[in-house]
């Protein structure tokens, strides 16, 4: 990585501003469902509680949309924090207002402060100088290690930035490294398996992966897109009208680039969108009118899985169906075995496919699950991460 990183900068006694990513999921009595990116945060706190630091760390939590929600507020990460690092994280009121200022000022050495959800304020997104400057002002050194966030150019994640030395934590370095290989170094063969429901948001992926991987499989809702650019029927499948061109272009790069481009077989096939909805297999050029397309087939699992037994490295992005519902969820839960067995370096893109992989029950069987959904997207897509450009060069 070219970017500095807290172990370029001395940090000894120093008040820093740490801005994470604890954008976590909660139910609706608020207790946090997922805590791996309250995990990832602990090696760069610790290694900044070693160095003696006054710590304020500072988050968004889902989109509030500028306003103050109490259903927003980051007091339950607080909570888990302290249980976690087993010391007290003392809780702001607001964001730049005087219960965190003060508190802020008071810090001591090894005291930890976290402000409340900074997109209380729409100056957060809108990426406004006096919010980033009065957000540097509570600190002496910036740490970017919210790598979920670092494609939003915002105050906490690139404005701050400008007012403060600026340096990456741990979290960051690590995505860097496992992603960063994987794409422009990778060990091959090299496959991708690319999923999710829509073509359009995963173009700019599709198209950059075509110059460096050796195989793409194919599947999730965006393979009838692809179906139907072949003329075949699709039914209610889901399906991109308006993309059947692009996904001609795309099967057509492939074949001049020499890339194994593979779209499924077959098809699990349900009558409506239910959970338990009548379902069946049948062959990708015969989806009846009246059906629609939710799943891979078991032919589908059976050849992808015998050509990811060739692969070196894995980048998988994307559920291969509906994988919320149990007969829809097959094709992405066999597939995560076959990754989790396979003597290869794995990566798996944030979002669904990382929360597919942990429903499974297969994390620890991963190279690499990113904790950023949209962001390892656009990092696989080639461009640059403004959280990440804004820090200091090595
Ligand atoms: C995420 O969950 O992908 C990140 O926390 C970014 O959230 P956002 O899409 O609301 O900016």
């Amino acid at each position: 990585m070219n970017k500095k990183t807290v172990r370029d900068i001395d940090l000894k006694g120093k008040k820093v501003f740490v801005r994470c990513d604890f954008n976590v999921p909660m139910d609706k009595e608020q207790n946090i469902t997922d805590n791996t990116r309250i995990i990832a945060a602990l090696p760069t706190i610790k290694y900044l509680l070693e160095q003696n630091c006054k710590i304020i760390l500072a988050s968004h939590l889902g989109r509030p949309k500028g306003e103050f929600k109490p259903e927003f507020s980051l007091k339950p990460v607080a909570k888990e924090l302290s249980k976690l690092l087993d010391r007290e994280v003392i809780m702001a009121k607001d964001v730049i207002g005087e219960d965190a200022m003060k508190k802020a000022s008071e810090l001591k050495e090894g005291e930890i402060l976290l402000l409340e959800n900074v997109r209380f304020h729409r100056e957060e997104t809108d990426n406004d100088p006096e919010f980033s400057k009065k957000l540097a002002s509570m600190a002496e050194i910036y740490v970017n290690d919210a790598f979920g966030t670092a494609h939003r150019a915002h105050s906490s994640t690139t404005g701050i930035a400008s007012y403060l030395p600026a340096v990456a934590g741990f979290l960051i370095e690590k995505e860097l490294k496992f992603l960063g290989e994987a794409v422009n170094n990778p060990a091959r063969p090299f496959m991708a398996i690319l999923g999710g429901a829509k073509v359009s948001d995963k173009i700019g992926v599709i198209d950059s992966l075509l110059d460096k991987v050796d195989t793409l499989m194919i599947g999730g809702g965006m393979a009838y897109t692809f179906f139907k650019a072949q003329g075949y029927e699709v039914g209610n499948s889901i399906c991109e009208l308006d993309k059947l061109d692009l996904a001609k272009e795309l099967m057509e790069k492939a074949k001049n680039k020499g890339v194994n481009l593979m779209l499924p077989v077959d098809t699990k096939i349900g009558k409506e969108y239910k959970e338990d909805t009548e379902s069946k297999t049948v062959k990708y050029t015969e989806i009846p009118a009246d059906w629609e397309g939710f799943d891979i087939g078991e032919e589908t699992i059976k050849i992808y899985s015998e050509e990811l037994q060739k692969a070196k490295t894995v980048v998988w992005n994307g559920p291969l169906g509906l994988f919320e519902f149990p007969q829809f969820a097959i094709g992405t839960d066999e597939i995560a075995k076959v990754l989790a067995n396979l003597d290869a370096t794995t990566i798996i893109g944030g979002g669904d496919s990382a929360a597919a992989v942990k429903k499974a029950g297969l994390e620890d069987k991963m190279t690499h699950i990113s904790t950023g959904g949209g962001a390892s997207l656009e990092f696989l897509e080639g461009k640059k991460l403004p959280g990440i450009e804004a820090l200091m060069d090595k």
